[in-house]
């Protein structure tokens, strides 16, 4: 028997071969495409490259690509467990020409891989062409030599295929295989072409066409190739079997669940187990494509896929999360043609079981809701849409796990009555927020919210995707073109912007389309997930309906989220050399720096900021990965997380650790927090605190910088101190030491002036004593003095003049101080105090003050001749 992952190899290897560059699969979230939900087709991320966007680095390229069909055009998901060929996820092998070979080679190596490779017997294959494709029969006949009756012509839909409404298209070519007359079913294009007997195994699809919106066609720049062999059904033929579920793979996945739930493989819920086993490859394969499950979009698909998946376990009696525990046998299948799968497997099974636990409770009640209301029904009865409604509203159940479970019983849901109670119930919500008082401005993004519903979110995973231009304001107008130089703001039905909350500001970039460039320069979320790019249109005009590439400013998101990771680790070295008490402020994550305010009643200390420091970048040096999860709020805190109390949390929140755990904890930070993160703490670079102050009572501020940010800080504090090192004519690290040095110097130096200054203010040569009415008086103008002398020196001659006044007017500074002394003797007659408090009006000065021996005051002029002639005219006076 050949293995699934033999013949995945076979084929890769022939096309390789036959000069093809084997190329690994790309994302299950299409990169390149905006109309599209899933990658649901090998050809998908060639799209750019058959319109002629993109220049292929090789003409021919052959893959095998993971491809997802569930919600979108191609949509099988309602089937998956009932049908023998029906998968949400499955791998789809292809061969591509670029504008190279086009239909003669593109039959030739299909013929000769499946008849020389695999050794099919000729007269088990036939073909369909599309109607007018006279071409097609003709080398079909040429090459394989096949009759005319096993080359059917087809006119629908069948043979012309499409990637979605819009898109390269073409004229198509089918390969059957003839499981033989023991099977029911007729050939393609008969009336019972639905039966088991011939199933089509290879699709060959001439790319001649673009479709546009509207259905305008035009031709591609070269006509070129994409062909699609569904592994799983190809896989059943060489394995001899008539169901893809009993091929290797899936059988393996199939055993595991029945191993597990101690179910027969075989047995009454042999539909259950393959249920299981498909839903266990989109589920894995999905998240490790970076989809979670969510309310919204992709993220939706993925839960209505996981919670079809979980109530198929609970029917074989799962009691608790299970699911996950199907993941090893996946990797053990799949693991080596998909590394992503083991890369991934923590985040895998740790969002299986979070999501298994979140919905265990609400499916078993809501089962029992819906027990009930079957009892109520008549054979083939119809559920009413308020009871669907309520079972989404309440239990979580999408409308589809519903149909599944009473497609069993053969009943039905009112569909339009299930949409029309989620109409009313967004009407509600409305109402009630318009009675909130909010101002009209914001009544656009509700209305744009209502209508486009929340953007969806790519930036967890990429920084560049295509995206449709869904409206244009300007302030409260709508418009249907925004022209070159105009500011707008624009609404795309998904983005890789982040939108500003949690403190990580909002981000940057380009949306561009051919002749069209539109810079933004800001980006928010309003109401919750709406997110609203603000833009200036340099370039061309844009339109609501455009596709643009939206491009996000790559450096700037980097150094963003290195800020970002850098604060989760501040905060937790905080809280552990600090204290428990340290809880967030606020927080702001920039390109160029981070602020995290923090309770804490008193300043951290430099010892301590340094230690904080040294930790933050002790963590980054140990350059583990940054995980990101799922998980429900009370789980959240259960494992630990870092919350902000009073803030409204969802029933799902994202919680990001990082950092090497230690005994209690499995890794070193854990918060919730919905902003964006680096890979690898080594990323951060650089951590470096700048500042630490005060901003209100209780709370202080730590602002720092990361990577090239804390580089710049390093240099700019570098050129400083080498500035300060060149005027001490010193090396820069002789620099404190001279500076010391200088400082005492002065400090010497100061000393030595005031003794000079005293000598000469108190030397025998300084000058002459007055006596005035008996009263002896030395007044002296003392230019240079230091103020702070003056009081000494007044001592001294007061002690030489043993009896008397001394007045003393200092002019340093270009201002006016004065000190005037009594000695006691006289304090009765005449105080100091009064005497300054009479001479500060006249130098320019206010009040002054004292004690009656000693006082003094200040102005802006020294005014002594003023000053010392109020004091003589004093003195002369006193009786
Ligand atoms: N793109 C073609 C298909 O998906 C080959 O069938």
């Amino acid at each position: 028997m050949t293995s699934t992952n033999d013949i995945r190899s076979i084929f890769l290897d022939y096309f390789a071969s036959h000069g093809h560059q084997i190329r690994p699969s790309a994302s299950l979230v299409p990169q390149n495409d905006p109309t599209l939900l899933f990658t649901n087709a090998g050809m998908v991320p060639f799209k750019n490259i058959f319109t002629g966007q993109e220049t292929p680095s090789h003409k021919r390229a052959t893959t095998a690509q993971k491809v997802v069909r569930a919600g979108g055009k191609h949509n099988d998901l309602d089937n998956v467990g009932y049908t023998a060929r029906h998968h949400t996820f499955f791998e789809m092998m292809g061969n591509f020409s670029f504008g190279d070979y086009f239909k003669a080679e593109a039959i030739e190596f299909a013929w000769n891989l499946l008849t020389k490779g695999f050794k099919i017997p000729t007269e088990k294959l036939l073909v369909t062409v599309y109607a007018d494709d006279d071409e097609a029969a003709a080398l079909w006949r040429k090459i394989a030599g096949l009759p005319d009756e096993k080359i059917i012509r087809i006119a629908t839909a069948d043979n012309f295929w499409r990637m979605g409404d819009t898109g390269p298209c073409g004229p198509s070519s089918e390969i059957f295989y003839d499981h033989g007359p023991s099977i029911a079913g007729g050939p393609p294009g008969s009336p019972d072409e639905d039966g088991d007997r011939f199933v089509e195994i290879w699709n060959l699809v001439f790319m001649q066409f673009l479709e546009e919106s509207g259905g305008k066609r035009s031709l591609l720049p070269h006509p070129s190739i994409d062909t699609g062999m569904g592994l799983e059904r190809f896989a059943a033929i060489m394995q001899g079997k008539q169901d893809n579920y009993d091929t290797d793979t899936l059988r393996a996945l199939i055993e595991a669940s029945a191993e597990t739930l101690h179910q027969d493989a075989d047995g009454r819920f042999k539909t259950s187990h393959r249920v299981v086993a498909d839903h266990l490859r989109s589920t894995a394969f999905l998240i490790s494509d970076g989809v979670l499950p969510s309310r919204e979009g992709r993220g939706y698909v993925l839960r209505r896929i996981m919670r079809r998946a979980m109530r198929h376990l609970h029917i074989m009696g799962a009691k608790e999360p299970v699911f996950y525990k199907l993941l090893p046998a996946l990797i053990q299948q799949m693991g080596h043609a998909y590394p992503e799968l083991s890369r991934h497997q923590s985040l895998i099974t740790e969002t299986m079981r979070g999501e298994e636990e979140r919905f265990a409770a609400l499916l078993t009640r809501g089962l029992a809701l819906l027990d009930d209301e079957m009892e109520h029904l008549p054979s083939q009865g119809t559920l009413p849409g308020d009871v669907a409604f309520k079972l989404y509203d309440t239990f979580g159940f999408p409308l589809d796990l519903t149909q599944d479970v009473l497609r069993e019983r053969g009943h039905f849901v009112d569909v339009s009555g299930f949409e029309d109670a989620m109409k009313e119930q967004r009407q509600r919500a409305r109402a009630a927020w318009v009675g909130s008082g909010d101002t009209t401005v914001e009544t656009v993004w509700f209305d744009a919210r209502d209508r486009f519903g929340a953007t969806e979110f790519f930036g967890y995973v990429t920084e560049e995707a295509d995206a449709e231009v869904q409206a244009i304001f300007r302030g409260n107008d709508e418009l249907a073109e925004a022209p070159k130089g105009q500011d707008v703001t624009i609404i795309l039905n998904q983005t890789p912007f982040y939108g500003e909350s949690g403190g990580q500001v909002g981000d940057h970039g380009t949306l561009t389309a051919p002749g069209v460039v539109v810079n933004i320069t800001d980006t928010q979320k309003k109401n919750g997930d709406l997110i609203v790019h603000y833009g200036h249109v340099v370039e061309g005009s844009l339109k609501p309906g455009m596709t643009v590439r939206a491009s996000v400013n790559h450096q700037r998101r980097s150094a963003v989220r290195a800020h970002h990771s850098a604060t989760h680790l501040l905060h937790e070295a905080l809280r552990r050399q600090i204290g428990e008490h340290v809880t967030q402020k606020g927080s702001l994550n920039a390109p160029d720096r981070l602020r995290f305010d923090i309770s804490q009643p008193r300043p951290l200390t430099q010892e301590e900021l340094t230690s904080i420091e040294a930790e933050v970048n002790a963590r980054i040096r140990e350059n583990s990965p940054v995980e990101t999860r799922l998980m429900s709020p009370d789980q959240a805190r259960a494992e630990g997380a870092m919350a902000l109390f009073g803030e409204k949390y969802g029933d799902e929140v994202r919680v990001v650790s990082m950092g090497r755990g230690d005994n209690e904890r499995s890794a070193y930070s854990i918060e919730l927090c919905g902003g964006t993160h680096v890979e690898r703490l080594g990323e951060i670079g650089l951590f470096r605190i700048v500042s630490e102050t005060g901003v209100s009572s209780g709370v202080r501020r730590i602002e720092a910088v990361c990577g090239s940010s804390a580089e710049q800080n390093i240099n700019t504090t570098e050129t400083l101190l080498n500035e300060v090192a060149d005027l001490l004519k010193v090396t820069p690290s002789e620099a404190p030491h001279r500076l010391v040095a200088l400082l005492e110097e002065r400090k010497a130096l100061n000393a030595q002036i005031s003794s000079l200054q005293h000598k000469l203010a108190t030397g025998s040569n300084a000058g002459h004593n007055e006596t005035i009415n008996g009263i002896t008086l030395t007044a002296r103008l003392l230019d240079d003095v230091n103020p702070r002398d003056l009081k000494g020196l007044a001592d001294s001659l007061t002690q030489q003049i043993g009896s008397g006044v001394v007045a003393l007017i200092s002019g340093a500074n270009d201002r006016g101080n004065i000190v005037i002394a009594v000695t006691k003797d006289l304090t009765d007659r005449i105080s100091a105090v009064d005497l300054v408090r009479a001479a500060s009006p006249i130098m320019g000065g206010k009040g002054g003050g004292g004690r009656p021996d000693m006082a003094q005051a200040g102005g802006a002029h020294t005014a002594e001749k003023e000053v010392f002639a109020m004091i003589r005219e004093r003195l002369s006076q006193l009786s």
